[in-house]
């Protein structure tokens, strides 16, 4: 009969018919009637029997892991307690390879011997990513970006494309990758919120999923020279609705993701005991969390005691969300370690109303404020930053132009699937990884 051509994900509903399948050699067991064959296309995972003379071929005899090959036959489910992906496996009639790996180097392959030293690992990243679990990582990032795109578009949010080209700073000059632009100074972009602000008045309230850069000399497991930034704007907005809103998009987006059946799995299977958080977060100021940090003698960044005006750096913020275990929105950091264009607390100037999201075992997943919305004030943020305000008229002109309160903010995709997964490092949870001394593959 004639097979039809399926990917493996549509194997159950093709039970039972003669196929077609194509994909790559993901396991191998040779015996001596018998070649076990899992083959992976990318949708999943199907053992293929090669029996009595196909498996006497010399083919077969010579097969090896990552070869591609073609295989045709019957679909049969098998009885339980056998370990074949969704019960059942594919009877070989007729197989065909198509490229054939050199098999023998199990370093290199998708079977990256598990002790190989991480340095191996990412120079063979474009290898490593045909293994289960780094595919299962990268099939639950497409799973999470889809499930924000639908939060936002539940939220009436619209989704728009900036400029990764830029000649603004947002968040501080030392981390600014700087490049010739037809001879003029530019960088790549940081953040796009300036961008974001400018479309509230033509757009309404609006969203980007846009790759941002950053030249961090930190050698940390959270720090990437280029990452997914997810970031949102929103008009006419107080501080409280801001620290909502992003819990609602957090809690929908961790719902939209573990009703997804196509990763809801995969999250199963990297991190088995993740669920939703309970809402509401914890919210706690960064004046508490300061002298929350000083009755545990958890050290500054100089081996100090915290004392009201320092960054709460990596290992603090780790301390809190070890002990504390919950997500935390950590709120109103003072004027001197913000961004020049966070507003003021009415209530206390020696503030801002700004806030981070903590996750446990990452720290920091969202960065986010209301903005300044006063002329004046914006000047004296430039200045107090040293920033020329010329090249940011555009930016100027929104509160010149029907200003109004609004504010924002930006989650790094990396480390939320971090947290997601249960990752040690952010560095495996990007395609393709950049950090400092890595731009390969
Ligand atoms: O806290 P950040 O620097 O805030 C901003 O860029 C704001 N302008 C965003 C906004 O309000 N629209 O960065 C936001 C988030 C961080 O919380 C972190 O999750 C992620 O971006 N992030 C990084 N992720 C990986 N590698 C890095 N080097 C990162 N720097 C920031
Ligand atoms: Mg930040």
């Amino acid at each position: 009969p004639a097979a039809v051509n399926i990917k493996i994900r549509d194997s159950v509903q093709n039970r039972t018919k003669r196929i077609k399948v194509s994909g790559w050699v993901h396991r191998l067991r040779v015996q001596k009637q018998l070649v076990f064959i899992t083959l992976r296309d990318g949708t999943g995972y199907l053992q293929c029997i090669l029996a009595e003379s196909l498996a006497k071929t010399y083919d077969a005899l010579t097969l090896t892991v990552e070869s591609t090959v073609t295989i045709y036959g019957v679909i049969s489910p098998i009885p339980d307690g056998t370990h074949a992906p969704d019960g059942h496996e594919l009877h070989a009639d007729y197989f065909k390879v198509i490229g054939k790996a050199p098999g023998g180097d199990e370093t290199i392959t998708n079977i990256v011997a598990k002790d190989a030293d991480p340095q191996t690992k990412y120079d063979n990243r474009h290898l490593v990513i045909r293994g289960e679990q780094a595919s299962a990582i990268l099939k639950v990032r497409a799973g999470v970006l889809r499930a924000f795109r639908k939060t936002y578009e539940d939220l009436g949010l619209l989704e728009v494309t900036p400029p990764c080209m830029v000649q603004t700073q947002v968040e501080g000059g030392s981390t600014l990758f700087e490049f010739n632009y037809y001879g003029e100074k530019a960088y790549l972009t940081q953040s796009s919120q300036l961008y974001l602000e400018t479309c509230l008045p033509a757009l309404g309230d609006v969203f980007c999923i846009q790759e941002s850069f950053r030249a961090e000399k930190s050698l940390t497991r959270r720090h990437l020279s280029e990452y997914t930034h997810i970031e949102a704007e929103l008009a006419f907005i107080n501080f409280d609705d801001l620290l909502s809103h992003l819990e609602e998009t957090i809690c929908r987006t961790i719902n939209n993701a573990l009703s997804d059946p196509l990763i809801a799995g995969y999250i199963a299977e990297l991190n088995p005991t993740f669920k939703a958080p309970a809402r509401p977060f914890l919210r706690m100021t960064y004046a508490d969390a300061i002298n929350w940090l000083k009755e545990r003698n958890v050290p500054n960044e100089n081996g100090q005691p915290h004392e009201f005006g320092d960054d709460i750096a990596e290992a603090a913020e780790r301390n809190m969300t070890d002990e504390i275990g919950l997500p935390i929105f950590l709120t109103r950091f003072p004027v001197e370690i913000k961004a020049f264009y966070m507003k003021k607390d009415p209530a206390d100037l020696r503030v801002t109303e700004s806030v981070d999201c903590l996750m446990p075992g990452v720290g920091e997943i969202v960065g986010g404020s209301m903005r300044m919305e006063g002329l004046e004030e914006l000047m004296e943020g430039y200045k107090r930053e040293g920033i020329s305000p010329e090249p940011y008229y555009w930016f100027t002109d929104q509160r010149k132009y029907g200003t109004t309160p609004h504010g924002g903010y930006g989650l790094g995709l990396e480390r939320f699937l971090a947290w997601m997964c249960d990752r040690f490092t952010v560095r495996d949870c990007s395609l393709y990884p950049r950090w400092t001394g890595r731009c390969t593959p």
